[in-house]
């Protein structure tokens, strides 16, 4: 069979379906666009894309073998999952290698931001820093503060338990009840509003849908502290980017990290100018470990989808239902 990948992964994913399949991957070291996906899909049994590529009814309806869809991310707003289902095509994921890591990251953030890590690098190798200066880049303290996690599913939950060492009142805001932060963390579910005024730290995991998509606009970003930051780990389009981009300038809240945004890659150069937020190319799953299980789960994932089999991370497992009850 073959298969379409559209853009190198670690060689360790590569491999495996090597051994399985035809393959064939984009040679540009660069996202390709839709109408690239869309001649590369063609002829193809199986797609490997990333969260980079829009994958919709274009692209499922380009090629009308296409068996299988695996993604090499774990957040799936990109794809248009029901036009895929609709056509009995298996779309898959790469859960829960990649949570520890994305927690690690939004704790980076975290403490980059609070104590201005960034800001203070660049002063430094600008030849700025003439000595100790009692009111020089004063930062916040993270121990004993409020922990607000917005979306305390597999990687919420994660970041939230690393709070463990700084003794943080942990409260969270999700459509369900984690029963093990309120175990482990005496943490409490809220409603947004209650965290956004109580929480020192405000971290969003929620995944990107249309009940999500601007989750935090001017109305949210007045309701939190002048002291709290903002951390954005998740999908930029969750937060409205240009009444953050209001907050920070008029000092609504401290300061922000965001790993994504609102229209990747673009940043606005409003952005860019402003010392209080911390920028990150969409790094959050980004070690050489992860990368690497990344790899080869979605190579996994292919193998058995395009096998026939349910694929471990799939995503609309109603595909394989209404083949059985056909
Ligand atoms: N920056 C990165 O590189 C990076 C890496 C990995 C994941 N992500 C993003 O993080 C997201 C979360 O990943 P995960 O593995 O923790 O997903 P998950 O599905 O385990 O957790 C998401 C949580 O959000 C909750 N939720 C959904 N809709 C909600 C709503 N409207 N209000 C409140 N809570 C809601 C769910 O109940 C769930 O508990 C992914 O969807 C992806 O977009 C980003």
């Amino acid at each position: 069979m073959k298969v379409f990948i559209t853009r190198k992964i670690p060689e360790s994913g590569l491999d495996l379906l090597r051994k399985e399949f035809d393959i064939k991957v984009n040679p540009q070291n660069r996202a390709l666009t839709k109408d690239e996906i869309i001649e590369g899909v063609k002829g193809k049994d199986g797609l490997l894309c990333l969260l980079t590529d829009v994958i919709d009814k274009d692209v499922i309806y380009a090629e009308p073998n296409l068996k299988m869809i695996a993604s090499y991310a774990v957040g799936y707003d990109n794809i248009d999952v029901a036009a895929a289902t609709k056509c009995r095509i298996p779309v898959s994921n790469t859960p829960g290698v990649l949570t520890e890591t994305t927690a690690e990251f939004a704790w980076a953030l975290l403490f980059s931001v609070a104590r201005r890590i960034v800001e203070g690098d660049a002063f430094t190798r600008a030849g700025k820093f003439k000595g100790w200066e009692p009111l020089l880049m004063l930062g916040q303290d993270v121990t004993n503060k409020n922990l607000g996690i917005i979306g305390a599913g597999r990687i919420g939950t994660a970041f939230a338990l690393k709070s463990k060492g700084f003794q943080m009142k942990v409260i969270y805001t999700d459509e369900q009840r984690n029963e093990q932060l309120e175990r482990e963390l005496g943490a409490k579910k809220v409603p947004l509003s209650e965290l956004l005024k109580e929480s020192d730290f405000v971290s969003i995991h929620v995944p990107l849908m249309k009940a999500t998509h601007h989750l935090i606009g001017e109305k949210e970003l007045k309701m939190m502290k002048k002291t709290a930051i903002l951390l954005n780990t998740a999908r930029g389009p969750i937060i409205d980017e240009s009444a953050l981009i209001k907050a920070l300038k008029e000092h609504w809240i401290f300061g922000a990290g965001l790993d994504v945004y609102e229209y990747e890659p673009k940043i606005p150069e409003e952005l860019k100018k402003l010392d209080n937020v911390i920028l990150q190319p969409h790094t959050g799953s980004g070690t050489i470990e992860t990368r690497t299980k990344m790899a080869l789960m979605v190579a996994e994932n292919l193998i058995e989808g395009l096998k026939g089999n349910i694929p471990p991370n799939c995503i609309n497992k109603e595909v394989f239902l209404k083949k059985t009850t056909k």
